[in-house]
């Protein structure tokens, strides 16, 4: 049988808030193998019957499942969708209609009429309390109304309810982004909370990253000195007209008990100034006062559609823990990011108070100092009601651990859980093998994810940073896209690093970018610096990913002018292909630095032109794929003379290359730099420079991530099984073995004599060496993308086989179905399974020595050195000996 398994809008299932018609696509189901969809067919309508049909595509002849962009759909704003689809395959299969996706469509541009207003003045802008704002309103009761949308956003961060509800399930909305340029804002169905007659909306307003006191300059004010706050109701009648109204001068406000809330110190929250009713009908609003309509750009509002951040799960606590030093502290047994929600009870005017965390020191006492600045402190004063229950509103912790200052009595741990918070993203990678500290370190991957995707890519979620470094999220991308389906967020972060690049092309360390800044006084510009290589390439290197993985082209498209100023802008600043430009971060935090310094020994120079020229041919590629022959053909070019002028300046006639470093050797494998006669001699130098360090790598953020991929593609599969398995300092094990639960900055963040590197750079939670990752599902497992037809609609099986495992189990959830592979290997006794989802195809490559026993009546065929199969949808049982 045929069928239709999730339909997917923008990669997401649901999405609420759409301003165009978002690309479509489904997983195809069917009890046949070899399966190709041969045609399609879709409807839209306003109802879920689908009773009122706006759009119905007729039968498209075509294999297309992913990525379906239709065009000139004219949307009404405010208003469900459902959309549905039917196929037919080429084993003469129709597929009923698939279940509904649904979407909610957003309020374009001009249709903003609510005004952003503000409870507080002027004079707060050193304040960041928590504000409140509301105000009542009265629906017919004759049953005319069909439904009611609310559109939100804020200058700050809010939180919006109605009739005491809180709407949706979001946290820390409307999120982070070049606010100035573009503001978020989110869409909820409020039909099932309203009733006929009185309601009421309500709102508390936080600093938040637009206000409060960011990055390492702890500057305030970035975006703006007030808090605003902008809604706009939209009720839908029965008959199709649509009755709108939304925040104005007519609201009312007053102070809350947030009395402090900032996103790296914590919340100070007094439950004794809690406001009865503020959020229901029942509320004397007599005390509030008015509000002010704030002026600011409402034309920068947009939909957000999916990816918010939420709470998405819990943790209890592992452990209650006294210190050496007497400290009450409670243990969660994962280095995680969120907060901590307790239950109390107690007099009023008790507190709690509680410091976050990440690692114990080396006696086993509470260690602030790696956080620098930021306080993680949350401070709660009780009200003397029966139980209260309390977690914070507009800020989040990276912790382990909590030190309980304070607490009336004894602690329960039973009444205190983490919850773990960050952009909601389907989970799509899965991976296990016999080897746990293997398994432990995926899991470690997979939680510096979860640390570091709380709507923006960070560095680190717990120190007075908290930042978009663009190094770290090109490093990581590839990775996380395997782990989780990041496009919706990375693509909503690439608006932002489009928005922020300077006129030249220029692209800021950060994005959101606080440090360069851009207010008119100048005041932030003194840091003045962007542009430094394997950083900015995220303007080229992420959309890219997205392609390969999802087959994206609309992000491809809205970036395509960021890419290539980015291109345009290496090009400015080079003489003879040779690019530099201010500060460099170059291998960052590499073991061979010199003593005391961050900056590892590879030149800048090289590390310079080896991304140009990597960039310069991923634009080149992206070009292409949009149909630009004409750019392509320049950019090609560009790259081939970029590629010469490398191997001119670092390749010695005789093939040595110039600077004598792995992560030199790495770039120039893997961005295809070597002559190809200098091939050999540069794996053999690179395989030296490993055994110089007794297998070890001395990389830092440049070098690490590629280090087993071009040890692999390039014969060396026993050095690159060896250097992941390495187990002593330095190496990805060695953080394991330690107990990390994240992936640390350092590799010596605790050095092996139970020491900590420096604390003024020391986290736990660091995404970017996570990036080994990629290795595991492209390399151990081999699921891999190919380029000429993205987005896994064409995969690459070619597992690398090794390391004494006796078994890996790896799941990846494309947009075409689950791509599962797993191998067991028993005295060089290979059994390799293979998933291959519907309407796509798959080589399955093995090694040109191995035997095959079974093959599963596929013909192999010898082809660049391997042995290859060609196979359709179906799954897959190969026996061989190696
Ligand atoms: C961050 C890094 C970042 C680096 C740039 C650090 O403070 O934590 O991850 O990429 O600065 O130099």
């Amino acid at each position: 049988m045929l069928t239709i398994k999730n339909v997917t809008l923008n990669y997401a299932q649901e999405l609420n808030g759409v301003e165009s018609m978002p690309v479509v696509g489904w997983v195809i189901g069917s009890d046949n193998n070899n399966v190709e969809q041969m045609s399609w067919h879709m409807q839209i309508s306003q109802d879920s019957a689908f009773n009122d049909i706006i759009f119905d595509s007729g039968t498209v002849a075509s294999g297309q499942s992913q990525n379906i962009t239709l065009n000139a759909i004219d949307l009404k704003n405010s208003t469900h969708y459902f959309l549905r689809v039917k196929i037919s395959d080429n084993h003469g299969q129709h597929s009923d209609w698939s279940e509904h996706a649904t979407f909610i469509t957003g309020l374009p541009g001009a249709q903003w009429q609510a005004e952003f207003i503000s409870a507080e003045g002027p004079q707060d802008n050193a304040s960041s309390k928590g504000t409140l704002l509301r105000k009542d309103f009265t629906l017919p009761d004759d049953g005319a109304v069909a439904s009611v949308i609310v559109h939100a956003s804020a200058l700050g961060l809010y939180k919006l309810y109605v009739n005491g509800k809180k709407v949706g399930k979001d946290e820390l909305t409307p999120g982070w982004t070049s606010y100035q340029h573009h503001l978020l804002y989110q869409t909820y169905d409020l039909t099932n909370l309203l009733a006929a007659g009185d309601n009421t909306l309500a709102a508390i307003v936080g600093a938040g990253w637009y206000k409060g006191d960011m990055s390492f300059n702890r500057a305030r004010n970035y975006y703006g000195d007030r808090t605003a706050f902008i809604c706009q109701v939209v009720v839908n009648y029965q008959d199709g007209r649509q009755v709108m109204f939304g925040t104005d001068e007519s609201w009312r406000g007053t102070d809350s008990p947030v009395l402090f809330s900032e996103i790296y110190d914590g919340e100070t929250y007094d439950a004794r100034r809690e406001v009865s009713g503020w959020n229901t009908v029942d509320c004397d609003v007599a005390p509030w006062r008015a509000v002010d309509v704030v002026a600011s750009d409402k034309s920068v509002l947009g939909a957000q559609g999916a990816s918010t951040v939420q709470a998405i799960e819990t943790l209890s606590p592992q452990a209650l823990i006294v210190t050496p030093e007497g400290d009450r502290v409670i243990d969660f047994g994962q280095n995680l990011t969120g907060w901590v929600e307790f239950s109390v009870s107690g007099r009023a005017g008790d507190k709690v108070i509680l410091r976050h965390f990440e690692v114990l020191d080396a006696n086993g006492n509470v260690y602030l100092a790696n956080l620098r600045t930021a306080k993680q402190r949350v401070e709660y004063t009780l009200s003397g009601a029966q139980t209260e229950v309390y977690h914070p509103h507009f800020t989040f912790q990276g912790f382990r651990y909590v030190h309980v200052e304070a607490w009336p009595g004894e602690i329960a741990l039973e009444n205190v859980k983490a919850v773990v918070v960050h952009s909601q993203m389907e989970r799509t990678g899965e991976f296990s093998c016999s080897n746990p500290d293997l398994n432990q370190l995926h899991h470690n991957i997979l939680w510096g994810l979860k640390g570091n995707f709380v709507d923006v890519p960070t560095d680190c979620p717990q120190r007075d940073e908290r930042l978009g470094w663009t190094g770290d999220a090109q490093i990581f991308c590839r990775t996380a896209s395997y782990l989780m389906q990041t496009r919706n967020f990375f693509a909503k972060w690439l608006t932002d690093l489009k928005y922020d690049q300077t006129p030249e092309g220029g692209v800021p360390h950060v994005v959101p970018d606080i440090l360069t800044g851009w207010s008119e006084n100048d005041r932030f510009l003194s840091q003045g610096t962007h542009s430094a290589a394997a950083w900015a390439d995220a303007a080229v290197i992420n959309p890219w990913t997205l392609y390969l993985m999802y087959g994206d082209k609309e992000t491809l498209r809205n970036q395509y002018a960021s890419m290539k100023g980015w291109i345009e802008f290496m090009r400015t600043h080079a003489v003879d292909n040779k690019w530099s430009y201010k500060l460099q971060f170059g291998d960052w935090v590499a073991l061979d630095a010199k003593e005391g310094s961050y900056f590892g020994a590879t030149p800048n120079d090289l590390t310079c032109m080896a991304y140009y020229s990597w960039s310069t041919l991923l634009f080149a590629k992206a070009a292409k794929a949009l149909g630009n022959e004409e750019d392509y053909a320049t950019y090609s070019a560009l790259h081939g003379e970029i590629v010469k002028s490398f191997q001119q300046e670092f390749f010695t006639p005789a093939g040595r290359l110039a600077a004598r470093t792995q992560t030199a050797h790495i770039l120039a494998l893997h961005f295809d730099l070597v002559p190809e006669r200098f091939r050999a001699r540069t794996v053999e130098t690179l395989v030296e420079l490993l055994a110089e360090h007794d297998g070890h790598l001395v990389t830092g953020f440049v070098g690490t991530p590629y280090f087993c991929h071009v040890l692999s593609e390039n014969g060396r599969a026993k050095e690159a099984w060896q250097l992941l398995l390495k187990d002593d300092f330095p190496s990805w094990l060695y953080q394991v073995k330690a107990g990390a639960t994240t992936i640390w900055e350092h590799w010596d963040g605790i050095k092996p004599d139970g020491s900590m590197w420096s604390p003024d750079m020391n986290s736990f939670n660091h995404y970017a060496y996570g990036a080994i990752g990629e290795w595991l599902y492209r390399g151990v497992a081999g699921i891999d993308a190919d380029e000429e037809q993205p987005g896994f609609k064409h995969i690459r099986i070619q597992p690398v086989i090794g390391g004494e495992l006796e078994w890996v189990n790896a799941r990846y959830r494309s947009g075409y179905g689950d791509i599962a592979v797993s191998w067991e290997v028993k005295q060089r006794e290979v059994v390799l399974r293979v998933t291959v989802p519907h309407n796509t195809t798959a080589t399955v490559i093995l090694p040109a020595e191995c035997r095959l026993k079974d093959s599963a009546n596929m013909n192999f065929n010898v082809l660049n050195n391997a042995l290859q199969a060609s196979v359709g949808s179906g799954e897959y049982r190969f026996e061989y000996s190696l």
